[in-house]
């Protein structure tokens, strides 16, 4: 039983990409996949399952945050079996040099989950990508000439804050980026055996101010998504 996902096991496939807008797994699901079929609709967080290049795969809106999302990936890995949890999301850059656009494979999520420090006790755990996915998706990249940036990232469940020198710290430290999910995913999908990877676009960069226009945003996107859906 699941309570936030409203499908049957066999409707939902092994490999599930995750954005965070639930309209974006809709859009994603009639441009790039065959046959998709919507299995979930619950507080309008839209599924779709479909296949690309003869595979079946699905995408799930996660929401946004660490408490959403993680709603989602204990929902989809213990109850309906799924193996490999793929976000595709968009981020902040904090490095000043990052420019709108750039594909980033986040090899590991620093952040502020209290719930991670939860489950370890106020330790910190190393949120990291699964290496066999994330080498999968740089070999993916590199061969379709898509310029990726591998490092570490950071997930905020605050994306307001009146601390103008909240970054700087990361910045040193050579965080490249900062989202709202990516912590959460990685250490659920080790706790419950499961792969996880986020692939993110630069949205903004939040030192530099600069933002992206509609059509920098498309065109980027259909990167990021081309590479997970053939890691699919
Ligand atoms: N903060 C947090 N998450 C984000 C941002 C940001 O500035 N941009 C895109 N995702």
């Amino acid at each position: 039983m699941s309570f936030h996902i409203g499908a049957k096991k066999s409707q939902i496939a092994k490999t599930v990409l995750l954005p965070g807008d639930p309209l974006r797994a809709k859009f994603m699901a009639e441009n790039f996949l065959k046959n998709p079929k919507c299995y979930n609709n619950v507080r309008g967080m839209l599924g779709f399952t479909g296949t690309y290049k003869g595979k079946k795969v699905s995408v799930q809106g996660s929401g946004m945050g660490m408490g959403s999302l993680s709603i989602y990936v204990n929902e989809l890995i213990s109850g309906f079996g799924v193996k490999n949890v793929i976000r595709v999301g968009t981020c902040g850059a904090i490095q000043k040099n990052l420019k709108i656009g750039q594909v980033i494979l986040a090899t590991s999520a620093s952040g502020d989950s209290g719930a991670n420090r939860y489950y370890f006790e106020g330790l910190d755990y190393a949120a990291a990508a699964d290496f066999d996915l994330l080498l999968e998706a740089y070999n993916i990249a590199k061969k379709k000439k898509i310029k990726t940036l591998q490092g570490n990232i950071f997930s905020t469940n605050t994306f307001y804050d009146d601390n103008p020198n909240r970054w700087d710290k990361w910045i040193k430290h050579n965080v490249l980026a900062v989202e709202m999910e990516s912590q959460m995913l990685y250490t659920l999908a080790a706790r419950l055996n499961a792969r996880g990877l986020s692939i993110l676009t630069v949205s903004d960069n939040i030192i530099t101010g600069k933002a992206s226009s509609s059509e920098d945003r498309e065109k980027s996107y259909t990167d990021m998504m081309k590479i997970a859906l053939e890691l699919a």
